[in-house]
């Protein structure tokens, strides 16, 4: 089939490449001429693992190219993808201009042919409908131009009215494994009103439904969960604010166990196992971050707010993930008393591994608060150290290797659980340090093992 997708960011760029490589073409449109020269090279502006390589596979074989020209996209597309950020406002509220744009520039670029418009960035609910009267507005925009220059009427108009429908299509995929994920999803959602572009999507998704490119594919077909436009919407709210709150309740059951003296990696386990539960996302730590959780559940909160409801358990989760990040300060202050002066190396600092992505990550509050209290803080991070991203990183040196983080530093923090941080030398990073302490941030390292060379080691909850 013929997509276009708009906005390159994690969720465009990875549906783009994924569905062009499952045999689709695709034009991926962004309006950052710097960002398309670069993909149109064949470099992914982005770190994410396959990436790099499927990309290429679909470039060569013709079917995947990247534009800054939405008027050749829309015309190629018989499927147009929105995928655009939908940043959170200082509100909370998201900030949902760029669809608004995109909305537009489709409807002033609408040319006849039947399109189905599928919303896959997290809009706010009800986003459905308001997509339709923004392309609506584009395409009365676009008419008037018509009538001005008088090359059309108004039965074109009324033309293109009927000739597109809009479909939700939310994306359930981690940043570190984004493509895994997309070929190996746990259900495909889509929300709509017309059987037509519901059945249009189905046979876009049929290669990835039907496991060609999973991991298993003995697997038996994946879940299509069809509903209506807004019940789509919420499913991707409720699935991010439900794993948020999963994880800020163990990081709560962490702290109660800190002072009850319980090892919450025993009692997750311990409670894991009931099938009701499941053992997944139940790793306590210094909270959640990235791009989606605090936003999405920030947005779900603000929209209840709308509807006048006061989403209590929400934000309470908000809350608690809030205060896990400042707890770092709290456990150094115990162990080394005073920060003033003292240095601080930090192993990690993106808000997980395997990606080099910044957004909201629990290190940037650990690093302004540090640096508040008037300690040296360093850091080094296997992706942040090589790259040029320095963002929100003014008040910290970032350092190439994790024995010069580990140099004259009177205490270690691990931020982010990289697998690489579990076969560092710790021993010969022990003898560089003032003094051997180690908070391990993600319950992460071998608490026997660096205790045997003397570190003193301080996990979350254990
Ligand atoms: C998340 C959702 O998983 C994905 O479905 C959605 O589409 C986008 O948001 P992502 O932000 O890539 O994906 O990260 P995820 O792997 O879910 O982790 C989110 C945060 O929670 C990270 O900061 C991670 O360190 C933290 N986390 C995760 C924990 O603290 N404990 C856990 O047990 C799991």
């Amino acid at each position: 089939m013929r997509v276009c997708v708009i906005g390159t960011g994690y969720v465009g760029l990875v549906t783009g490449v994924c569905l062009s490589y499952a045999g689709h073409e695709v034009i991926c449109v962004d309006n950052n001429a710097e960002k398309v020269k670069l993909m149109q090279n064949g470099q992914p502006p982005i770190y994410e693992p396959q990436l790099s390589e499927l990309m290429q596979a679909s470039t060569e074989a013709g079917r995947l190219e990247f534009t800054t020209d939405l008027a050749k996209g829309v015309d190629h597309g018989e499927i147009l993808f929105i995928a655009v950020g939908t940043p959170a406002l200082p509100t909370g509220e998201s900030d949902t201009r760029y669809v608004e744009a995109v909305a537009k520039g489709i409807g002033n670029h609408l040319n006849g042919g039947y399109k189905v418009i599928v919303n896959k960035s997290t809009v706010p609910i009800g986003s459905g409908d308001w997509v339709r009267m923004i392309v609506l507005d584009g395409v009365a925009e676009r008419q008037k131009e018509l009538v001005t220059s008088g090359g059309g009427g108004v039965s074109q108009l009324e033309g293109m009215k009927a000739q597109f429908d809009v479909v939700s299509n939310p994306e359930f995929l981690r940043e570190g494994s984004a493509v895994y994920d997309t070929f190996n999803p746990d259900r495909i959602v889509l929300g709509g009103n017309s059987d037509k572009a519901l059945e249009m999507m189905q046979e876009l998704y049929s290669p990835i439904v039907n496991r060609q490119f999973a991991e298993d594919q003995s697997l038996p077909p994946v879940d299509l969960v069809v509903t209506d436009l807004s019940s789509a919407e919420m499913i991707k709210y409720a699935a991010n604010a439900f794993l948020a709150t999963k994880i800020s309740f163990i990081n709560e059951v962490a702290n109660i166990c800190d002072r009850v003296g319980a090892d919450v990696t025993q009692v997750a386990k311990g409670i894991g196992l009931d099938s009701r539960i499941g053992h997944k996302f139940l790793q306590a730590g210094i909270g959640w971050g990235g791009s989606c959780f605090p936003k999405d559940v920030s947005a779900l909160v603000h929209t209840a707010d709308d509807y006048n409801y006061e989403a209590q358990l929400l934000k309470s989760a908000v809350s608690v993930n809030k205060r896990q990040r400042l707890l770092i300060v709290e456990k150094l202050q115990k162990e080394l008393k005073i920060l003033k002066g003292k240095v601080i190396g930090l192993l990690g600092l993106t808000f997980k591994p395997n990606t080099d992505d910044m957004r909201d990550a629990p290190a940037l509050n650990i690093i302004q608060e540090l640096s508040r209290l008037g300690a040296k803080v360093k850091a080094y991070d296997p992706i942040i150290s090589q790259s040029g991203i320095r963002d929100g990183l003014s008040d910290v040196i970032v350092e190439t290797d994790a024995e010069r983080l580990a140099d004259h530093c009177d205490a270690l923090v691990l931020v982010t659980d990289w697998q690489q941080f579990l076969s560092l030398d710790y021993e010969k990073m022990a003898g560089l340090m003032n003094s051997r302490v180690m908070i391990d941030g993600r319950n992460f390292l071998d608490r026997d093992a660096l205790q045997s060379i003397g570190f003193r080691y301080v996990g979350m909850g254990r």
